[in-house]
């Protein structure tokens, strides 16, 4: 690890790939991140989370089928003030595999990596957020107690509340904590991703790098609790569940639910001309007509936007 690593900027990937199968067949022509959730592309909410976080200088990793309408829906990230970076990822080989393919652009930064399904709302997220992406070393992880941790990682505590060990998709599960699809590193992650080795299921898995960091003493899970929604769209229930928590909260507060733009105006990536001029062109929906109001209206200071 270099010295600077911590002062480095922290970078972000948005992992956008795989075959959504458990969506088939709407995802027999389009990627699954770019499904609506209520009324944005899936991928906008997870986008959100990292710009929430800080972060400004972002690769998106998907197939090579559908990483150029990524392209087309999000351009260079200039609207955001944000940097896009796109990469292809020719075959899904693990979650962990996003390091291996981002290893020269990493360049030793720190890193939050966020799987494109993933949706997550908190009161506070954004401090939380914040925290995690310039912790000076070691992992952040966030877990979220579910009903069926089998499907997940599963991450088991002792009495004193650390963390003790991290499974994937355990059969017995030694706990209900699921860790989500939310990850951020310290600048030794692109070295620890080339040490591992592919699973019995062939995959570089993102819980045996998580597991290095708690072999290391230098995992932080921090423990997501009540009043927080994770959701994973990856499957027709979930992916309507989702749309109808958007759609309820927006439509009850009145409150924008996963608008980057929302979130590059309020961090200050973007200023009110720009917010304006993007929901000039999305003047016809609800959406523009919302990011409309928020930039004409006095800005709060630094309030959060999830
Ligand atoms: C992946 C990870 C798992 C994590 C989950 C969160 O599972 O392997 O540890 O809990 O994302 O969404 P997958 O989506 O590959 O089933």
């Amino acid at each position: 690890m270099s010295e600077n690593t911590a002062t480095k900027p922290t970078k972000g990937i948005l992992l956008a790939g795989g075959s959504g199968t458990r969506l088939h067949p709407m995802t027999q022509a389009v990627s699954k991140q770019l499904l609506p959730v209520y009324d944005k592309p899936m991928i906008f909410y997870p986008l959100s989370t990292l710009m929430l976080a800080g972060i400004r200088d972002i690769m998106i990793i998907s197939t090579p089928a559908d990483l150029p309408l990524f392209r087309r829906l999000l351009g260079d990230g200039s609207d955001l003030g944000v940097t896009f970076t796109y990469r292809e990822q020719p075959s899904p080989d693990g979650i962990a595999q996003a390091f291996i393919i981002a290893d020269d652009w990493l360049d030793d930064s720190p890193c939050g990596l966020i799987l494109g399904d993933n949706l997550i709302f908190a009161d506070h997220l954004g401090k939380q957020l914040r925290a995690a992406a310039t912790r000076p070393t070691g992992a952040t992880v966030f877990a979220y107690e579910v009903r069926d941790p089998e499907r997940y990682g599963v991450v088991s505590f002792a009495p004193d509340g650390h963390a003790l060990d991290i499974v994937e998709k355990p059969t017995h599960p030694l706990s209900n904590w699921a860790v989500t699809g939310l990850y951020f590193y310290d600048g030794r992650v692109r070295e620890y991703a080339r040490s591992l080795k592919p699973s019995p299921r062939g995959e570089l898995e993102i819980t045996d790098l998580n597991r290095i960091y708690l072999q290391n003493g230098d995992l932080h899970v921090q423990r997501l609790g009540r009043g927080c929604a994770w959701l994973d769209a990856g499957m027709p229930d979930s992916l309507m569940q989702a749309g109808q928590f958007v759609q309820t909260i927006q439509s009850r507060q009145g409150l924008l639910v996963g608008s980057p733009h929302e979130v590059a105006f309020r961090r200050g990536f973007i200023d009110a001309a720009a917010l304006q001029s993007y929901a000039r062109r999305m003047i016809k929906t609800e959406l523009g007509r919302a990011l409309m109001d928020i930039a004409n209206a006095i800005p709060e200071k630094d309030a959060e936007a999830a």
